[in-house]
């Protein structure tokens, strides 16, 4: 019996403590996604990962995070230079640069809580669900508990945004080819001005901050230890970005709040370039120059991090906030499976990931039923990060 349908019996329910119901309740769910993993290898290198970020919770100490990396700094003294793509790519994104400070109206007044350019959706998340537990929210509540969702969803972009910075500048050092370390620089910088441009909207506007999720720290940590450049790109480009990618776009298409979507609109253009440059990168490698063992590695930890994103990311920080004393973990995860607004963020950033999968050799028929196992496999056939425009992610 899993652990997590212990704490369903009443008796049970009733006589635990909630904090100790609630620690017992998370242990379950991480030890679940350490036994589900298939591949040792996988396990080995998540693993250490996944107990500082899941049992010991480093993300959420006050101290800076300290992550030793071992990876090779590579330089090319004759500067060849290889790859047309992504010399364009860099040239590109230099003519795009943008500042945060001054190309975004910092004067417009946001109200979070108002009925004007509501942040999300009324019906964002699963109001029946809180109603059929007891708890009757009126539409103050609601649009609380939406400004805190915001808060929560922002201030996970704003974590990865930080991981991404220092991840783009190991990415810079390690990279094999000189094209990729020109292009990886302004990727460098583009990463700083989402960092300063989240912090200072989550700051002066919405007020409601969180600490990093344990799963993406668990990922970020994983990937900025590695000591192989393509995990690196594999973890931030293709997954990490791909998956923020997705819920960008999708946060751009319900908030009606003005400051809000022309900072994601900024920001979702700088995002493509990014994703292109792994998708450019891997293409080739994988297919080409892996063994089938190295190449399986890292199509096993591709499902195992997919997983971890999509079976765990669920608001937990909010849930540890506000209700665990009014819900178990359980009936919590049933709610934001259910909200309107939650699915609709788990299809668009899993159709922008998986399309990047396939398209540098990590989808393959060995691989594929394990994804349609977990409903992943009907995103498939969409259009990769080389096929789509940013344009097409904004209108
Ligand atoms: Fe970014
Ligand atoms: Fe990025």
């Amino acid at each position: 019996m899993p652990i997590e349908d212990l704490f369903e019996n009443p008796l049970v329910a009733k006589h635990l403590p909630v904090g100790v119901r609630h620690q017992l309740e998370r242990f379950g769910e991480h030890l679940s996604l350490l036994t589900e993993m298939r591949n040792p290898r996988v396990l080995r290198r998540i693993g250490p990962s996944a107990v500082r970020g899941l049992i010991l919770k480093q993300g959420v100490r006050d101290e800076p995070a300290r992550i030793v990396s071992a990876h090779e700094t590579i330089i090319d003294w004759q500067l060849r230079s290889d790859s047309p793509e992504l010399q364009a790519l860099y040239q590109k994104a230099k003519r795009l640069q943008w500042n945060g400070a001054t190309d975004l109206d910092w004067s417009i007044n946001v109200e979070p809580e108002s009925n004007e350019n509501a942040l999300l959706p009324d019906d964002f998340l699963a109001w029946d669900h809180f109603e059929s537990l007891g708890l009757h929210m009126t539409l103050k509540d609601r649009r609380h508990r939406l400004h805190q969702v915001l808060g929560w969803m922002l201030s996970q972009f704003l974590h990865g945004e930080q991981g991404a910075l220092m991840a783009a500048a190991q990415v810079t050092e390690c990279v094999p080819f000189t094209d990729g370390k020109f292009y990886g620089a302004t990727q460098v910088v583009d990463e700083a001005r989402h960092v300063e441009v989240f912090h200072r909207y989550l700051e002066t506007k919405l007020g409601a901050t969180f600490p990093i999720n344990d799963n993406l720290f668990t990922i970020i940590d994983s990937l900025l230890r590695d000591s192989r450049w393509d995990m690196k790109f594999l973890g931030m480009q293709i997954m990490v970005e791909g998956l923020a990618l997705g819920a960008f776009s999708m946060l751009h298409k319900l908030t009606k709040e003005p400051l809000l979507r022309e900072l994601l609109r900024r920001v979702i253009h700088d995002e493509a370039r990014h994703v292109s440059y792994g998708v450019h990168a891997l293409k080739h490698v994988y297919t080409r120059e892996f063994s089938e063992n190295e190449r399986r590695e890292r199509e096993d930890w591709a499902f195992e991090v997919a997983l971890l994103m999509r079976n765990r990311f669920r608001v937990h920080e909010l849930y540890e906030s506000d209700f665990q004393q009014m819900m178990t973990r359980r009936q919590w995860n049933e709610m934001v499976d259910r909200s309107p607004g939650m699915r609709a963020f788990r299809t668009t950033m899993f159709s922008r990931l998986v399309p990047n999968l396939r398209e540098i050799g990590l989808l393959t028929d060995r691989i594929l039923p394990h994804y349609k196992r977990v409903g992943l496999a009907q995103y498939m056939n969409g259009r990769s990060a080389t096929q789509i425009e940013a344009e097409d992610l904004v209108r």
